[in-house]
């Protein structure tokens, strides 16, 4: 498995299984399925509501005797109801309850946007809480103390913006170590991506694949369709693999972490067997020439009415028509 290291010198497996989507009911096989073909990075949050039959995964994979934790990468994330500084362990420790483990590789904050204690997903004004560079260096704070705790390896955050994760350097006394961003063809970052690396702080795409199955309100009406781009489909067949293949291989070739989902045991393969294409110089070209800054996970869903929040104090970025 190939390997990306954090600033600190940690290594991690730079190709994850997204368990985003994935149904209670199929997850845990998937966990399994995935360990035992070579997968050593699960990536997890609370807000997916599997966390638990993840963790059943995981306990089945160390009862077998095959792997131990220790052979292992596992993500999770700090949802959005538990950024007060007295919600961060209380969260954590039910994840990993949940997840069935004594400690995370990597806790990040899941985004830069906060709720009142208890909210899964507000429905109204009183259920925001307002996401400041001030709240962020409290919540950072208590992710800190989980690190001098021992529960948590390394801390980052996800879905930040360069304006906001220099913010955050300036009062964090452990840097972020990661960033997890959408990232993929139609959506390339570059600009956020060589701010990251100048900082030291490795990146994760998410959604690699275009999330298709996200639930029917998190879609527009036209989405383009990366799996079934020309220019892809075009690389794909030149080197005999899946469309799938070749989204994995080039973001792992820019040095970002990947994480496709699926519970699929034929998918789970070809994901992994993406490690082994090399694209050449201008086929890269060919594909950072796709790119529309559209995205998939938009974050207008924390938008809705009575929200504090706009795309443009999420993205730091003026509103694009997509
Ligand atoms: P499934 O879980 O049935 O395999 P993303 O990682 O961008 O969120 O995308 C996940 C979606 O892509 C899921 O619908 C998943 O379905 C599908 N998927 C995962 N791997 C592949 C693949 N190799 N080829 C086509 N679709 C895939």
């Amino acid at each position: 498995m190939r390997l990306f290291a954090l600033a600190d010198g940690s290594l991690l497996p730079a190709l994850g299984l997204g368990t985003w989507k994935s149904a209670p009911g199929a997850v845990a096989a998937a966990v399994r399925e995935a360990l035992s073909i070579g997968y050593r990075h699960i990536d997890c949050a609370p807000i997916y509501q599997n966390e638990a039959e993840v963790g059943q995964g995981l306990a089945a994979t160390f009862a077998a005797g095959v792997l131990k934790r220790q052979d292992l990468w596992l993500t999770s994330k700090l949802w959005n109801n538990a950024h007060a500084p007295d919600q961060v362990l209380p969260a954590l420790e039910q994840t990993l309850a949940d997840l069935q483990t004594d400690y995370l590789d990597l806790f990040l904050i899941h985004w830069p946007v906060a709720f009142a204690p208890g909210v899964l997903f507000p429905r109204k004004a009183d259920e925001y809480r307002p996401f400041t560079a001030d709240s962020c260096a409290a919540t950072w704070a208590a992710m800190e103390a989980c690190v001098a705790k021992g529960l948590v390896r390394h801390i980052g955050v996800c879905n930040f913006s360069a304006a906001k994760l220099e913010a955050l350097c300036r009062t964090a006394t452990i840097r972020p170590a990661m960033n997890q961003v959408e990232l993929h063809p139609y959506l390339q970052q570059t600009a956020l991506i060589d701010f990251c690396r100048q900082q030291r702080i490795l990146v994760t795409a998410y959604s690699p694949l275009g999330s298709g199955d996200r639930p029917a309100a998190m879609k527009k009406s036209g989405e383009p369709s990366l799996l079934e781009n020309p220019v892809i489909l075009e690389l794909a067949a030149k080197h005999q693999t899946t469309p799938a293949q070749v989204l994995i291989a080039w973001g792992l070739a820019r040095g970002t972490v990947m994480i496709p989902k699926s519970v699929n045991p034929e998918r789970l393969r070809q994901n992994l067997a993406s490690t082994k294409l090399q694209l050449e110089a201008p086929e890269m070209t060919a594909i950072a020439a796709l790119d529309r800054s559209y995205r998939f996970v938009d974050g207008a869903f924390f938008t809705g009415q009575g929200s504090p929040y706009t795309l443009e104090t999420i993205w730091d970025e003026a509103e694009r028509a997509t």
